[in-house]
């Protein structure tokens, strides 16, 4: 790994000049290359004379990007991550926020468990969201109020939709008048039947059981009417399918509070990297055999067909998705380098994500703002958490250099964990500097 270091929040403030950058800034629909300087952790219209100057000649600076969805594992995951591991992972990848998932043994289901998590010292900031029912066991609502004076953004019972319509409304109204969103991972588990990869001509090829897209689309129908019904804010998360998107397209033009998220993976891999294809959605796929079954592109959702890639991308790029979301989900080796159909589902990404956010951008399927926007002031907007680079504002950002490429390798990364099969490949897109409140949490 290049030289690289690492702070936290509780670091002194940074001062310094970031000379000649772009500035992308979404707030306010700044794109324009001047600089910028930071005094004492706060964007400042000048910085000392002795502040440090550092080049920002052909990098861009943005605000930090906001992570809707991280598994950090804690408590109970076995060494696959740590807040500290997960939080570096983080900043590495220009993230200053990130929202811990509670799918952890046991689940973030009290208000002690989310304070615990939410007070913690890291890299980042780090959110929590709370399981939606009691356990995570998709039977009785959670205490949600209590949760939520304990600091959760939002409530899931990710890995998992919250399985019946009445569990679902008597959720979603107990939100409405907690004014905060369910976020939900739409999968409607009789539909799914077990299916290991989309269901689809590469599953059948593969002879792997499917996972249809309506396993996804009937969970989304279903929410969107309910939360229209209750006046509560309503989250879909990892959308996988153009279905679903075209379902909150609708939902969007009629003014109902729908927002979601995809990953990066669902956007730029394929259900025929299962079938050993290493090329983006937006190129024709050549699959090669040693590739084939690789437990590491085994998630939940399951990645999506080439055509729903491609809506997904362009729901991003017409602004109906609102966030990229990583979904990053460490597993050790032992659950990932397995038969495809034995794997535990997902794949990290904090570190990847404005790496293939910007292949997609080479290709010419975003734009830089959009994509920028996507990263940090929309998800950052979900959750009520400011972003800008205006003077005055605590200075939360990231740089990086849009054009050097890097290659992924387990031994750059800062996750505890390495499951990606996208090691091994170059991408574009390296980040140089993330500041968090003001503190520096990463500089290569
Ligand atoms: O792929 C996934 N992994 N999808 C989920 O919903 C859960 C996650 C995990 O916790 O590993």
């Amino acid at each position: 790994m290049s030289q690289a270091h690492f702070g936290r929040l509780t670091d002194a403030p940074a001062t310094f000049v970031l000379a000649g950058a772009r500035v992308i800034d979404p707030s306010d629909g700044t794109d324009t290359v001047r600089d910028l300087a930071v005094g004492e952790g706060r964007i400042a219209e000048e910085a000392p004379a002795d502040a440090e100057r550092i080049d920002g000649r052909g990098l861009v600076v943005a605000p930090g990007f906001c992570d809707l969805h991280t598994h950090l594992r804690v408590p109970g995951g076995n060494g696959s991550e740590t807040v500290e591991s997960g939080s570096r992972a983080a900043a590495r990848g220009g993230f200053t926020t990130v929202c811990a998932m509670p799918n952890t043994d046991p689940p973030l289901d009290s208000p002690a468990a989310v304070a615990e998590i939410a007070s913690s010292v890291a890299a980042c900031r780090v959110r929590v969201v709370g399981a939606a029912t009691r356990g995570r066991a998709g039977e009785a609502a959670g205490d949600l109020a209590a949760m939520a004076d304990a600091g959760a953004i939002g409530f899931s019972d990710d890995g998992a939709a919250v399985p019946t319509d009445g569990l679902t409304r008597e959720i979603l109204a107990s939100l409405a008048r907690l004014g905060l969103p369910l976020i939900e991972h739409a999968e409607d588990a009789a539909l799914g039947g077990g299916g290991v990869m989309r269901a689809g001509p590469n599953a059948t090829r593969l002879g792997l059981l499917g996972w249809p897209a309506e396993a996804e689309v009937a969970i989304v129908e279903r929410d969107i009417a309910l939360a229209a019904e209750t006046g509560a804010r309503l989250h879909l998360t990892h959308l996988s399918t153009a279905a679903s998107v075209e379902a909150v397209r609708r939902a969007r033009a009629r003014g109902e509070a729908v927002t979601c998220d995809v990953t990066p993976h669902h956007l730029v891999l394929t259900d025929a990297w299962v079938a050993g294809s290493r090329r983006f959605s937006w190129e024709e796929p050549e699959l090669r055999e040693e590739f084939a079954y690789d437990g590491r592109c085994r998630v939940n959702p399951p990645l999506a067909s080439r055509e729903d890639a491609l809506s997904l991308l362009a729901g991003v790029a017409d602004g109906t998705v609102d966030a990229i979301a990583t979904d990053h989900a460490p597993h050790p080796p032992e659950r990932k380098l397995v038969p495809f159909d034995e794997a535990a589902p997902g794949l990290i990404g904090l570190e990847t994500a404005l790496s293939l956010g910007l292949a997609a951008a080479e290709a010419g399927c975003l734009d830089l703002p959009t994509l920028v926007a996507a990263l940090s002031t929309r998800p950052a907007a979900i959750i009520g958490e400011p972003r800008g680079l205006q003077s005055g504002a605590s200075a939360n950002l990231v740089v990086f250099d849009p054009s050097a490429r890097w290659r992924v390798e387990a031994s750059a990364l800062a996750s505890a964990s390495a499951n990606t099969p996208l090691l091994g490949m170059e991408l574009p897109g390296v980040v140089r500097l993330t500041v968090a409140d003001g503190r520096v949490t990463y500089r290569s």
